[in-house]
């Protein structure tokens, strides 16, 4: 096991350059099980939760190659199995993307329940509404997804809630279904429009993704494909963030920056200067953040995975500012950890009340989930003194050499291994 070390008050400057979308990468490697070919897919994150889903993929007889650290073939002519046991799946959230790809494969799929960062209650019902609408017949089975069809239909699909997961996995199920779907209210978020692409680029025949209703034409059969992942809005956004936070100067590269327009929106609010270029977006700060206030909403509103970094910079900011939570029931479990620095945070249900303090003070920090430990290492960068983070699992699991990206840009930080404490005879 490790730990992040990191002494604050740097000002950041120079470079970064932005991965390929974790969310869109989960939802396009189990795509590749429907084109039952050889797909070639460029700028995969290294990260944990690609390397689980790949996992996934081979054990159910897939070949995975890496050309290079970001780009992969991954060959599913011989999958022939459409069951992911616990072991896998209760480590990923994304897992649940395979039961849209085995049914559009297989018309069947018996997957373990989803793991996933814990933001309180994470229904499916969205999804498993989809596949019956489709034609299947789902039950859960001794804690797995079964999913069985004779043959999958297309069909008018209305989402009760705006779900990310569920619009994307109906795509998947229903791209070889026969007829026309549509999916209503459905999710807009870049990661969307990425898989919609990605599959498209195999044949499929998918419109209006992006917007809140996408059509699709089932196809007989899907090729190979030659895709690249989008960049990673969140990872962008984590250090804009970071960089507004400490201050200083740093050019983000390979972005899309319609992508990142909530986030540079709100930073500019604060009195950070954002400049746009084509592919790139330059974050300057040379003093104190302003205060601001922000709601999370579904795509293209303020995205819920940048709110605890976002509420991060705003305990530093001058003045009061209220962050609202609106997509998830639980996602300041952060903000115990935030006030053993000597953040003021009120929190009410879905709401934090947020007195910026001039400063935060080094602390031993655990990071709770994915993007609550990406807000510890931005607390721990620009508080004073040393910042030690544990549990970056987390962390590991959606930022691709998040320490090595930052200490090019002047971060004293570092990875450490935690020693296992000696036990005397005494106490064994
Ligand atoms: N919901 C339902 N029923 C469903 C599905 C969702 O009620 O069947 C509710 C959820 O409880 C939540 C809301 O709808 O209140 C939105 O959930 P959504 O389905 O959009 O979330 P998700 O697909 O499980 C993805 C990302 C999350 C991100 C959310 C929202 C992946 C693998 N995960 O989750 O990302 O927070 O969308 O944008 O794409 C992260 O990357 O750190 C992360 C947690």
């Amino acid at each position: 096991m490790e730990k992040i070390i990191i002494n604050g008050g740097n000002r950041l400057y120079g470079e970064i350059d932005i991965s390929g979308a974790k969310n869109a990468a989960v939802a396009i490697l189990p795509a590749t099980i429907l084109a039952a070919d050889i797909c070639r897919i460029e700028n995969i994150p290294q990260i944990s939760d690609v390397t689980i889903m790949l996992k996934i993929l081979e054990s159910l007889g897939a070949h995975v190659k890496y050309i290079n650290k970001n780009t992969l073939e991954i060959d599913t002519r011989f999958v022939d199995c459409f069951e992911i046991p616990d072991d896998y799946a209760r480590h990923l959230r994304a897992s649940y993307y395979m039961i849209g790809a085995l049914l559009g494969r297989f018309n069947n799929a018996r997957v373990s329940m989803p793991g996933g960062c814990n933001f309180g209650v994470r229904p499916i019902d969205q999804h498993i509404k989809g596949f019956e609408a489709l034609g299947c017949d789902v039950r859960i089975d001794d804690g797995m997804v079964v999913a069985h069809a004779n043959k999958m239909y297309g069909s008018s699909i209305y989402m009760d809630v705006v779900s990310v997961g569920a619009t994307m996995n109906i795509m998947l199920a229903s791209v070889k279904a026969k007829g026309l779907t549509v999916i209503e209210n459905a999710a807009k978020e870049p990661h969307i429009v990425d898989l919609a692409n990605c599959l498209n680029s195999m044949g499929a025949d998918i419109r209006g993704a992006g917007t809140d209703v996408i059509k699709i034409h089932g196809v007989e059969e899907l090729h190979g494909c030659n895709y690249s992942v989008v960049p990673d809005q969140i990872e962008a956004g984590t250090y804009m963030v970071a960089v507004a936070a400490t201050g200083g100067n740093v050019l983000i590269n390979h972005v899309i920056p319609k992508h990142l327009e909530s986030i540079t929106s709100k930073l500019e609010e604060c009195g950070v200067v954002i400049e746009e270029y084509d592919e790139a977006v330059r974050v300057i700060s040379d003093s104190r953040p302003g205060k601001c206030n922000v709601k999370t909403m579904p795509h293209p509103g303020f995205p819920t995975d940048m709110q605890p970094q976002m509420a991060t910079l705003l305990s530093i900011a001058s003045g009061t500012s209220i962050v609202s939570e609106s997509v998830w029931d639980s996602r300041f479990r952060y903000v115990s950890e935030l006030m053993k620095m000597g953040a003021d945070f009120q929190v009410n249900g879905k709401i934090a009340v947020i007195q910026g303090v001039e400063k935060l003070r080094g602390a031993h920090l655990k990071a709770v989930d994915l993007r609550a430990g990406a807000a510890m290492i931005i607390a721990g960068l620009i508080a004073e003194g040393k910042t030690e983070v544990e549990d970056i699992v987390h962390i590991d699991r959606g930022y691709e050499n998040i320490v090595e990206k930052l200490k090019n840009v002047g971060a004293d930080i570092k990875r450490v291994p935690i020693l296992e404490p000696i036990m005397s005879n005494a106490t064994a």
